[in-house]
């Protein structure tokens, strides 16, 4: 029996990790302990899950006391992004292993912490890159390992996020640089990790610019200059944009965004103590970056021109990989129902360098993050599919080289100069430039 313990009960812990071990992986999975700095918390596990009723909670300084008196296998760590490398180290201390959600830490300083603890555990960490499950990024990891497009030597990668999931990382913890790294690292973890993997190379060099045009006390679209709303309280929410495309004046009929907590904000899985997820995007303390581009070189030549917008009115990426023989190019557009306006289905076009153009239309999964939310709990909760023929779930090395790219990415855009990984990771101080 795999016995877990579960640090941070956030919602991504509810849904992601704690729903399908008790409904969907019990016979070889139990969750033995529940930790976080909130009680609040706790008692919404316990309400939506009326099995761990009995469960024991520990508070942040009682992970060891936890460890001796549930004696788990293996520890989640689902707590705020700055707070997952005290709970990867302790659980490597104690011999375990240490499920992560991304991003694996927030610094770089921190990702070689977690290496060099890992070397000397007998535990392990696994990252828990979804995105990677997505059918559509399996199928591209598998052309690139046919060799359909031979050596890779450029990618060009832009994200869109748009204004409704934009937004809402701004009204919550991860708008601090501090809490979350930003979103050259909370958010593009993913993107960076996706490159890295498909590729098989590492980030030597980064390159980019950033800026915050949209959201924090500048943003053109703010009602008024005023700081500390929350849009459950706000009586600016006609005047504002971000709000007005989700919701209606009566609220009848709206899509509902879910961080904004006008009703019943203590019945929520969304509910905390002392920290409302609904916090103005227009907020002075908005620190951090909405729009990057950056340029990444390889170790084993390949370029990577990446962008990202948070703020865009359909969310999606397009993607196009170039090899020595050939060309692998698609576009997603996320979430049909946020799109307003017929979208193509998402297909893989493949170009051989000489010869005619494929289109492949990828068999689905079900389930969240393009299907691959289960397939991950799966190779989590089932051990790795042994028919799969590549290594897919992502360890404690792809989780800092991805941590790298992205504080690169930030740190870039502020010195204004590209930063060599290699040099990042010899770093011994924490480098937080406002
Ligand atoms: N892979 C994905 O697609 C995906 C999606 C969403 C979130 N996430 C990740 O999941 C994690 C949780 O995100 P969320 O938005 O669900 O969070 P959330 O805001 O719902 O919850 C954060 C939790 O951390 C707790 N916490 C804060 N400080 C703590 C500490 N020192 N020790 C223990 N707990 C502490 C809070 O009390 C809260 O319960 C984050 O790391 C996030 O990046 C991943």
């Amino acid at each position: 029996m795999n016995k877990i313990v579960v640090c941070g009960v956030s919602n991504r812990a509810l849904g992601m990790f704690i729903n399908p071990v008790i409904n969907k992986f019990s016979e070889q999975n139990e969750i033995v302990g529940l930790l976080d700095t909130d009680e609040r918390r706790i008692e919404i596990c316990k309400e939506r899950f009326p099995e761990l009723v009995n469960l024991p909670a520990y508070k942040t300084n009682q992970f060891d006391q936890m460890i001796e008196e549930t004696n788990p296998t293996s520890v989640i760590v689902t707590s705020r992004d700055d707070t997952h490398i005290d709970y990867i180290l302790k659980g490597l201390e104690h011999n375990l292993t240490v499920i992560t959600e991304k991003p694996m830490v927030t610094t770089v300083k921190d990702a070689k912490k977690v290496m060099e603890a890992e070397k000397k555990s007998k535990g392990k960490v696994i990252v828990a890159f979804n995105y990677r499950y997505n059918a559509f990024h399996r199928k591209i990891k598998e052309m690139i390992l046919e060799g359909k497009i031979g050596r890779v030597t450029s990618v060009d990668l832009n994200w869109y996020i748009d204004t409704y999931h934009g937004a809402s990382y701004f009204k919550r913890w991860n708008r601090k640089r501090e809490f979350s790294g930003g979103l050259s690292i909370h958010k593009s973890t993913h993107h960076f990790d996706l490159v890295n993997w498909w590729i098989d190379q590492k980030p030597e060099e980064v390159f980019a610019y950033g800026a915050l045009n949209y959201f924090g006390k500048d943003g053109e679209l703010n009602p008024s200059p005023t700081d500390n709303r929350y849009c459950g309280t706000c009586n600016e929410k006609p005047e504002c944009g971000y709000y007005m495309r989700w919701n209606s004046r009566s609220q009848a009929g709206a899509v509902k965004d879910d961080h904004v907590l006008s009703e019943g904000i203590e019945k929520s899985e969304q509910s905390y103590t002392n920290y409302r997820p609904d916090a103005c995007i227009f907020d002075n303390e908005i620190e951090i970056e909405d729009t990057y581009v950056a340029s990444v070189k390889y170790d084993k030549g390949a370029f990577l021109s990446y962008s990202i917008n948070f703020s865009v009115p359909f969310e999606g990426y397009r993607l196009a990989i170039n090899g020595t023989k050939g060309r692998i190019e698609t576009q997603e557009f996320h979430e049909l129902s946020r799109v307003p306006f017929p979208v193509p289905e998402q297909t893989i076009d493949y170009f051989p360098l000489f010869g005619a153009k494929e289109s492949i239309h990828v068999v689905q999964g079900e389930g969240t993050h393009g299907g691959g939310d289960p397939l991950l709990q799966e190779d989590i909760f089932m051990g790795v599919d042994p028919n799969r023929p590549y290594e897919i779930l992502a360890g404690a090395e792809a989780g800092a080289y991805s941590i790298a790219v992205g504080e690169g990415v930030w740190r870039s855009s502020k010195e204004n100069k590209p930063l060599k990984v290699e040099e990042m990771m010899k770093e011994t101080e924490t480098v937080y430039i406002k």
